[in-house]
Parts: C-alpha cells; sequence; structure tokens
C-alpha cells in the first residue's frame, strides 16, 4: 500500500460530499444528522431493527449508466463506507418545484402518518421498493415494509398510500438523479488510489480495491477489523461502544462482490449481499430462500453478507443450517494461498473459528440442486419477520427406492455454533419416511445436544422443534407430489 487518499467523497443530491479522517468510525446517521443537518433521518433504536434511519445508497452500475439504489439502517453503516456512492435522504425527495414524492403526497393524503418519528424511514423503504418495482402486490408491499416499525398508525393506511403512490407516473415515482449520475461518473473516473483514514489517534479505515492488496495488508495486519455489510460491527460500535483500530473495508473489491458458477457449485463472493443470495437460491431451493427472506429486513438484507454471517459465528445465524445441510464449502485465503474447507470444519467453539491470522473467507462454495435431491428447511422464531431464530433446521435427502439416502442435516440453536446432526442423519438414512418415529428422534437429539436453556428459548421447546421441523420434513417426503416435484 504505496498511494492511497485520505478523502472520502460521495455525492449527496447534486454535491459532492468530502470527509476527513476524523470520521473514521462515525455512522452515516450520525453525521447525516450532526454535521449535514439532514434531521429528517432519525435515531430510534440505533441497533437496525426500527428502520426510522433508513436512507438510499446510491451506486453507478457497471458501465456507468445508471444508479441503484438500496435502502440501508444508516445507524449500522460507518461514514467512510460511502466513497464513491451516493446518499438519499427524505430531504432528497421534493421537487425543486415543490411536488412532494408520490409516496409522501400519498402518505399525507392516506393518513399514513401520526407522530411521525417513523415516516422518513417508511417513505424511503418505500420510494426504494418503486425504484424497481413500479406496481408492487401487497405482499411485496409487506416485505419492504418488514424492516420499519410503526407504533401509532397501524400499517393498513402506510399500505393504501404504497398503492396508491404506484399510480404515479414514473417520471414522479423515479428519483431525479442526472446530477448525481455525472459526479458519480466523474469519481469513478478519478478513484486510482484505495481509500485509507488514518485518525489522529492511530486508528486505520482502508478499502482496498483488489483481493490481493486485500490479503497483503492482512498478512501485514492480522488483528485489523475486516468489515463487510456492517450490520454486526455497526451494533458493536453502535451498543458496545468498540472503537476499532484499525478497519479494512471489502466494500470497493469488485472480485468479492460477483457470483461465478460451473456445472456443479456457484460460487458467491464474500462482499455479495444477502439480497442477491436470496434472488439466487429463490428457484433452485425455495426454502432457502424463505430462511433468508425472513433474515433481518430489507436494509439488512441489502448490506449484510453470507460471509458476516459465518464468520460472525452466532449459534443462532440463520444462513448456516441450510449451507450446511446443501455441503457448502468456503474458499480461505491468506496472502496468495488459498485453501478449501467444508463449512462443518470451519467452527471451534462458541464463535470461534478455523481462520488463521490475516486469514479471511474469500468466497462460499455452493452446490447446485442435483437430480433427485431435495433441500428443506424452516426457521422459528417469534415473530415471522426481523426475528432471531429459536431454531432452524435444514435437511437435504433423496428417495431411492422410498427410502432415504445422502441424507444430511443441520441446526442453529442447538449447540454452540450451527452444526450438522450425524446421529439423527444416521437414524434417518435407508429408512422409509413412515419407519421414522418421533421417539427414535427423541433419543437421538437427547444423545447428540447438551440440554440448555436459552435467552430466546427454553430447550424443552428447542428439542421439541428440532424434532417435529425433522418430522415434518420426512412426513411432506412421502407425499408423491413432494417427491415428483423436486
Ligand atoms: C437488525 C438485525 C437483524 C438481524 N437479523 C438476523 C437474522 O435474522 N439472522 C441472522 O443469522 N443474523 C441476523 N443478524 C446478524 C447479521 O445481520 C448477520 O450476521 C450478517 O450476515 C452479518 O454480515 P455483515 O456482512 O453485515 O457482517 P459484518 O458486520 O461486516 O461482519 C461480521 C463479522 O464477520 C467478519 N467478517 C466479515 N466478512 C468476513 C470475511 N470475508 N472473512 C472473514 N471474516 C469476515 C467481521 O470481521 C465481523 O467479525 C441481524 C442483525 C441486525 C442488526
Ligand atoms: S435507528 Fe433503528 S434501525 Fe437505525
Ligand atoms: S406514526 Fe408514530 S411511529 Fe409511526
Amino acid at each position: 500500500m504505496t498511494q492511497t487518499s485520505n478523502t472520502v467523497r460521495f455525492v449527496l443530491d447534486g454535491a459532492i460530499v468530502k470527509v476527513g479522517s476524523q470520521h473514521f468510525n462515525t455512522t452515516v446517521l450520525d453525521y447525516l444528522r450532526e454535521h449535514l443537518h439532514r434531521t429528517g433521518t432519525k435515531e430510534g433504536c440505533a441497533e437496525g431493527d426500527c428502520g426510522a434511519c433508513v436512507v438510499l445508497i446510491g451506486e453507478l452500475n457497471t458501465d456507468g449508466s445508471a444508479i441503484t439504489y438500496a435502502g440501508v439502517n444508516s445507524c449500522l453503516q460507518l461514514v467512510p463506507t460511502l466513497d464513491g456512492k451516493s446518499v438519499k435522504t427524505v430531504e432528497s425527495l421534493q421537487r425543486a418545484n415543490g411536488q412532494l414524492h408520490p409516496v409522501q403526497q400519498a402518505m399525507a393524503e392516506s393518513h399514513g402518518t401520526q407522530c411521525g418519528f417513523c415516516t422518513p424511514g417508511i417513505v424511503m423503504s418505500l420510494t426504494g421498493l418503486l425504484q424497481t418495482v413500479s406496481h408492487p402486490t401487497r405482499n411485496q408491499i409487506n416485505d419492504a415494509l418488514s424492516g420499519n416499525l410503526c407504533r401509532c398508525t397501524g400499517y393498513k393506511p402506510i399500505i393504501d398510500a404504497t398503492l396508491k403512490a404506484s399510480e404515479a407516473p414514473a417520471e414522479q415515482l423515479l428519483l431525479d438523479d442526472r446530477a448525481d449520475l455525472k459526479l458519480l461518473q466523474q469519481l469513478r473516473q478519478a478513484r486510482k488510489l484505495p481509500a485509507v483514514l488514518r485518525s489522529v489517534q492511530g486508528q486505520t479505515f482502508f478499502a482496498p480495491t483488489s483481493v490481493a492488496a486485500l490479503a497483503d495488508y492482512l498478512l501485514q495486519h492480522p488483528q485489523a477489523t475486516l468489515l463487510a455489510g456492517s450490520t454486526e460491527i455497526g451494533l458493536q460500535v453502535n451498543k458496545n461502544f468498540a472503537h476499532p483500530q484499525d478497519i479494512v473495508y471489502l466494500g470497493q473489491v469488485s472480485e468479492l462482490r460477483t457470483i461465478e458458477d460451473d456445472a456443479k457449485h456457484w460460487r458467491i463472493g464474500a462482499q455479495v449481499s444477502l439480497t442477491s443470495v436470496l434472488e439466487l437460491v429463490n428457484d433452485a431451493y425455495p426454502d432457502f430462500a424463505e430462511v433468508l427472506r425472513r433474515f433481518g429486513s430489507p436494509p439488512i438484507r441489502s448490506t449484510a453478507t453470507l460471509a458476516g454471517n459465518i464468520a460472525n459465528g452466532s449459534p443462532i445465524g440463520d444462513s448456516m443450517p441450510c449451507l450446511l445441510a446443501l455441503g457448502a464449502t468456503l474458499l480461505l485465503r491468506r496472502g496468495e494461498t488459498t485453501r478449501t474447507l467444508d463449512l462443518g470444519e470451519f467452527y471451534t467453539g462458541q464463535k470461534k473459528n478455523a481462520l488463521q491470522g490475516g486469514e479471511f473467507i474469500e468466497a462460499i462454495q455452493l452446490p447446485k440442486p442435483g437430480p433427485g435431491k431435495v433441500f428443506r428447511a424452516h426457521k422459528v422464531s417469534k415473530r415471522f419477520e426481523q426475528d432471531i431464530s429459536a431454531t432452524c433446521c435444514a435437511m437435504t435427502y433423496q428417495l431411492v427406492g422410498g427410502k432415504f439416502t445422502q441424507v444430511r442435516l443441520a441446526y442453529n440453536g442447538l449447540a454452540p455454533s450451527p452444526c450438522r446432526a450425524p446421529k439423527l442423519e444416521a437414524l434417518i438414512e435407508g429408512r422409509t419416511p413412515d419407519a421414522v418415529s418421533a421417539a427414535e428422534l427423541d433419543q437421538a437429539i437427547a444423545a447428540s445436544f447438551t440440554a440448555r436453556d436459552g435467552l430466546r428459548a427454553s430447550w424443552q421447546y428447542r428439542s421439541l422443534l428440532a424434532r417435529n421441523l425433522v418430522l415434518q420434513f420426512v412426513e411432506e417426503a412421502t407425499t408423491p407430489a413432494m417427491e415428483t416435484a423436486q
């Protein structure tokens, strides 16, 4: 890393904003409110749950011809991650002639707001939806709102307002970003050097632009904190008052943002968002897509990554049971050396993993569906959306001659890390569905896991879920429609 830029630049409503190293770990929310006086964006929970802070982040598409927007929780994002991007806040929406955005107008006319605290975040989530889906269904609107909490109004007037707004002409619904587009093109042209911010206290934020530079930096700074979608790190900064000394941001490494494939696998780069993973698996593994649809909310999924979920290693991490059942492997890199590791061998304890100093996850290799292979998964949580698992169970198998074969079964929430359940797999393997009994599953669960009550669920409840989810998958495997549909 010989030459770097000490300033981060982003575009806000037709102007370039320059940020210096003192804002090394300021959140986007704080920067908008305290330095740019964009106080329409609110702070509710400061932990990604309420959506009062949602803004749209724009990025130039690959050929530089248009801006693609994603709603994000600005309370979780650090301001240096905005380098080369654009931001739209609720103040950006009103046109120069005073005309409100159709979503704002419809919210007012349909009584979609009372105290108004949630309203800017809701307006931004809905405006984001209407940038890509011109006539959303109620389900799409519900999904778009799943990360926005309103304690006063009730959602019906808000949904009605969205349906009304979607009838407006496209030129009113789409953001007027012609000035931003030109500036983003200029920034892309000018950006030859990776950004590095160094605070006077000696903290560093480094945003390499190639995997090689990232690998090299980590080899020299193995203590550095990797930052991907920031939905865990942002929480640590806000809630635990963590001050990482040395941050390496993966978001500017274009190689890590791609999904490649061969005949048998997808190779999902470490910086690919969960939104993109959901789209990828939607047809191939609908149950996996459903687990991801219930993962956080759209503004969480627009930045959060699979690699971040895996590396964070929460015992109740949701993607891992699916990935374990599907036989995913990790491509790990340290310096110029890469190795492949089965995800089942990655965890060495609670929140402990097999990464060596300076090593990182470069990609996740996910097997594609094979002939006769069935994948099932289901997440159980107290709330349907925006909630963390009591447990999530995932299973793959084939039915050959009416008997289960190649069974892989995995859970979260039952052990210090998400894991497979070999005793249950062995119990099911080679049997017909009607030969699998609840009592035997209960015995195998008791023999596989240590009974522990957790904050989110008692052991009694979790072990019952663990059995019933498998029973459901097994019983549904008996229906011919299921067998032929897969
Ligand atoms: C409101 C909210 C809702 C959530 N809902 C869910 C949910 O439903 N289910 C669930 O499982 N989780 C949930 N989470 C947790 C979080 O969103 C996920 O764990 C997410 O996948 C983390 O990814 P990230 O890219 O944001 O990680 P980051 O915050 O950027 O990083 C997380 C950790 O991974 C490390 N890391 C990141 N990338 C790499 C890499 N390539 N190699 C090695 N280490 C790396 C970082 O150093 C850090 O330790 C939620 C979080 C919030 C705030
Ligand atoms: S302030 Fe609640 S999600 Fe950001
Ligand atoms: S209008 Fe008060 S929280 Fe939504």
